[in-house]
């Protein structure tokens, strides 16, 4: 079974949310080694599960540096982190076997990987870059 293989081409060329992005590759792999190696679908399923908290903890870090940097695009990207986690919600609760379980998450993955780091996250490490994050907010922000 085909594991993901980071690409320099997924960077956004900010160290800390590639380090993440990376991270999420890593615990990726972490679900479909333990499918390959026989885990029943309870193992199968806590790693998913691992993977999903990961997830939501690095789109709230993300969402913070957006936040931070003003960046103008934040409430539209927001809706596609919600539409992610939507997603994996609707494949932890719907997949009772392991094969659906793990086809259904690669699916979701590669469409991740592929659309929302390379497309949308991609745009975020493009702003940073020209407009790098400060401690301070920005005065008269009220979210
Ligand atoms: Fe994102």
């Amino acid at each position: 079974m085909d594991e993901f293989v980071w690409q320099d081409a997924y960077r956004i060329d900010n160290e800390t949310i590639d380090a993440e992005h990376r991270h999420l590759f890593d615990l990726a792999n972490r679900v479909i080694h333990f499918r390959a190696s026989g885990e029943r679908l309870g193992s199968v399923r806590q790693a998913v599960i691992a993977l999903y908290n990961y997830i939501k903890t690095h789109f709230a870090h993300e969402e913070a540096c957006m936040a931070q940097a003003a960046y103008p695009g934040l409430p539209a990207h927001r809706v596609l982190h919600e539409a992610i986690i939507y997603e994996m919600n609707e494949i932890l609760r719907g997949s009772t076997e392991i094969d659906v379980l793990v086809y259904k998450l690669k699916r979701l993955m590669q469409s991740w990987v592929i659309d929302h780091i390379q497309e949308a996250d991609r745009q975020i490490g493009d702003f940073l870059r020209q407009r790098p994050p400060t401690a301070a907010p920005v005065s008269g922000a009220d979210n």
